[in-house]
């Protein structure tokens, strides 16, 4: 079984990012043949800084190793350095309907946000995405929830294409986690945490103890006083609980007993110490790998030498029953 996954270097690498994908990412790879990349191509598709992309390349490479990614049983890699992914974004472009594109939610987010800026790339960003897995033959997608409908997409681009030219990919399944496939922003649990909605929003995998503090008890909670899940009347609160219940590994049930007749503000500071707990083992372990970036960037240049193979080996074939040879 083949696994591919991937996160944009665009900022921080956030609780939401680990609880819905790199946590299963950890667990996946100690059964499958995994495959993991940064993906610099897809974080250009909005304004930036070519000096805060370099870095924020090697900070996610960092936190991808600090949270559990395994470079002896995991491909990681940097996705503009294998040139066969903008290869296939090319090809599959022809295969692809621009409609398909016009109506991602994502892309729709996104235009908006940056109407001054709404470039190609952003809309064709979901065939790229879609090169990076179809490329790798993968089987399972995991990602958080707003990424199903790219996944999706992806499905039918690779039967679309099978079917006109012949078989070459696989058709990849995304696998979403039951619980934390969409973590809500601190500051506005209407919304999805994210890098774009600033720090604020999400605690980063790296956040100092009293950073972490201060973003949960200025929290954004619900009026009333109880600890109960009820994600329609309680965003806040909800939100608050499902990341609890991930991090200690105690039940949103136990959860709601425990706390019966306690306040907002002991929760939450009960919550910060899980968090603040939780997260120490990652701060000294990306401690430790930025005082050895030669070792990173020799991981990442392995990872780079073996995804090659398997990217070049899918293209001969799609080379071929495309007529392009
Ligand atoms: P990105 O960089 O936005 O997010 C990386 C991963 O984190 C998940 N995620 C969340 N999960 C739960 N709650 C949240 N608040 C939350 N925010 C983010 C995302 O679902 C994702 O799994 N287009 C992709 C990157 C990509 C990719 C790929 C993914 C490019 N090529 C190929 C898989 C396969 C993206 O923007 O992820």
């Amino acid at each position: 079984m083949r696994v591919f996954s991937g996160i944009q270097p665009t900022g921080a690498i956030h609780i939401g990012n680990y609880l819905g994908a790199i946590k299963h990412w950890v667990e996946l790879q100690k059964k499958a043949e995994c495959v993991f990349v940064i993906v610099d191509l897809h974080a250009i598709t909005i304004p930036y800084q070519p000096e805060e992309l370099k870095k924020n390349i090697f900070d996610t490479a960092i936190a991808y190793l600090a949270a559990g990614i395994d470079p002896e049983k995991s491909i990681l890699f940097v996705q503009s350095q294998i040139k066969e992914h903008t290869e296939l974004c090319w090809l599959l472009g022809t295969v692809c309907p621009v409609g398909d594109l016009l109506r991602m939610t994502q892309y729709k987010e996104k235009s908006k946000q940056f109407k001054r800026m709404i470039n190609a790339g952003l809309l064709n960003y979901p065939i790229l995405q879609t090169a990076d897995i179809l490329l790798y033959q993968t089987d399972i997608v995991p990602v958080g929830k707003d990424q199903l409908q790219h996944v999706e997409l992806a499905r039918t681009i690779a039967r679309k294409f099978n079917q006109r030219f012949g078989k070459v990919f696989v058709e990849p399944k995304s696998q979403i986690p039951k619980i934390g496939a969409k973590i809500m922003a601190l500051n506005n649990p209407k919304k999805k945490m994210s890098k774009t909605l600033g720090p604020k929003s999400y605690i980063s995998l790296f956040d100092e103890p009293d950073e972490i503090k201060k973003k949960v008890m200025t929290a954004v909670t619900d009026p009333g006083k109880q600890i109960k899940y009820d994600p329609q009347k309680k965003p806040g609160i909800s939100n608050l609980l499902t990341i609890y219940s991930l991090f200690s590994g105690k039940s949103i049930k136990k959860l709601e007993k425990d706390f019966k007749g306690r306040g907002y503000e002991d929760f939450k500071r009960s919550l910060a110490k899980v968090l603040i707990n939780s997260l120490e083992p990652f701060r000294r372990k990306r401690k430790e790998l930025l005082a050895r970036e030669v070792y990173v960037e020799e991981i990442l240049n392995q990872g780079t030498k073996r995804a090659k193979i398997l990217a070049a080996s899918t293209m001969i074939g799609v080379r071929k029953k495309m007529g392009l040879v």
